[in-house]
């Protein structure tokens, strides 16, 4: 329910955005990307959207509910940790990634992970290996990955000081409102804080390739249609902007 509200707030921030950027000609690109976010869904997405925020409503109930006992929350830490090793090679024992383009796991919004491994499990989200591994697991297993690696600290990435204060700029004008503005998200929406930058640059350039429509079928496809809303005007350098200002966020 809270999710739902929260997305009903973005709506409403979003429709303001729209009213007072129909006023004028946008003049910069931060205000051209807040009349983008401003702009309605595409009919189809519409849908896809609905079916999203009630998948995470329904997520985020399951993980409460273990949460809210200390014994089944210690439980799912436990079984997690021991489920983990499967995982360890890349993203790390304590879920701090190895490699650049292997996201960190640890901190993460635990209702975020299980979305996601869902996502990969039906196919929808396409990496071979995070598919088979997650279509192997049930729910359980699941739930216990995540609050594991949501339990672990996430440690500070390396990161380009002035490109991050140029990306303040866009991150403040858009993105915190599903993300928050220290990027820590809720409600299952993803943590960005201190996220590997080559992982966000790759994630928000797949996003901005869907977009436009120039996904190569071969890539590796990452869909979402907020996400693709909000990156189709960005730039490259606005992306490695972006990327260091989310890596720089702690
Ligand atoms: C061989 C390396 C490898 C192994 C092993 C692996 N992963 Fe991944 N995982 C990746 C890569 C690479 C991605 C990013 C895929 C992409 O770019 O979309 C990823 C993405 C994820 C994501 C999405 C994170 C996000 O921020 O969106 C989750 C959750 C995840 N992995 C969980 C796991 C779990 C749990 C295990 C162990 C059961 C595991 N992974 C094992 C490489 C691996
Ligand atoms: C209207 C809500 C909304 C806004 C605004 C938004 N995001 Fe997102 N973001 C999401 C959702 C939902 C996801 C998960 C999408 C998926 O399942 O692939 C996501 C995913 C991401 C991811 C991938 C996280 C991961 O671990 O793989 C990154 C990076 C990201 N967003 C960055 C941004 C940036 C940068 C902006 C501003 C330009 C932004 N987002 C604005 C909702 C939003």
């Amino acid at each position: 329910m809270i999710t739902r509200m929260r997305s009903v707030a973005v709506l409403g921030v979003m429709s303001i955005l729209t009213l007072g950027a129909t006023a004028a000609v946008a003049a910069t690109s931060d205000e051209r990307l807040a009349q983008q976010l401003g702009q309605q869904l595409k009919q189809e997405d519409v849908a896809r959207e609905e079916a999203i925020l009630a998948e995470r409503v329904r997520l985020l109930q399951i993980i409460k509910q273990v949460e809210s006992d200390t014994t089944e929350r210690a439980n799912a830490i436990a079984e997690g940790a021991d489920r983990s090793l499967l995982c360890a090679s890349c993203h790390g024992r304590d879920g701090n990634s190895k490699q650049p383009d292997t996201p960190n796991l640890a901190s993460q919004q635990p209702a975020y992970l299980l979305e996601q491994l869902q996502l990969f499990a039906t196919g929808q989200r396409k990496n071979f290996v995070m598919q088979s591994l997650a279509s192997n697991f049930n729910t359980t297993d699941k739930v216990n990955l995540a609050i594991y690696y949501s339990s672990m600290p996430v440690q500070p990435v390396p990161f380009d000081a002035k490109l991050a204060a140029r990306g303040k700029g866009t991150y403040d004008t858009i993105c915190f409102m599903c993300h928050g503005t220290n990027g820590k998200g809720e409600e299952g929406f993803a943590r960005i804080a201190g996220q590997k930058p080559e992982y966000v640059i790759k994630s928000l350039q797949r996003y901005r390739a869907n977009a436009l429509g120039k996904s190569d079928p071969e890539e590796v496809k990452r869909t979402n249609p907020r996400m693709e809303q909000v990156t189709q005007n960005l730039s490259d350098e606005d992306i490695r902007a972006l990327a260091n200002y989310i890596a720089s966020l702690r």
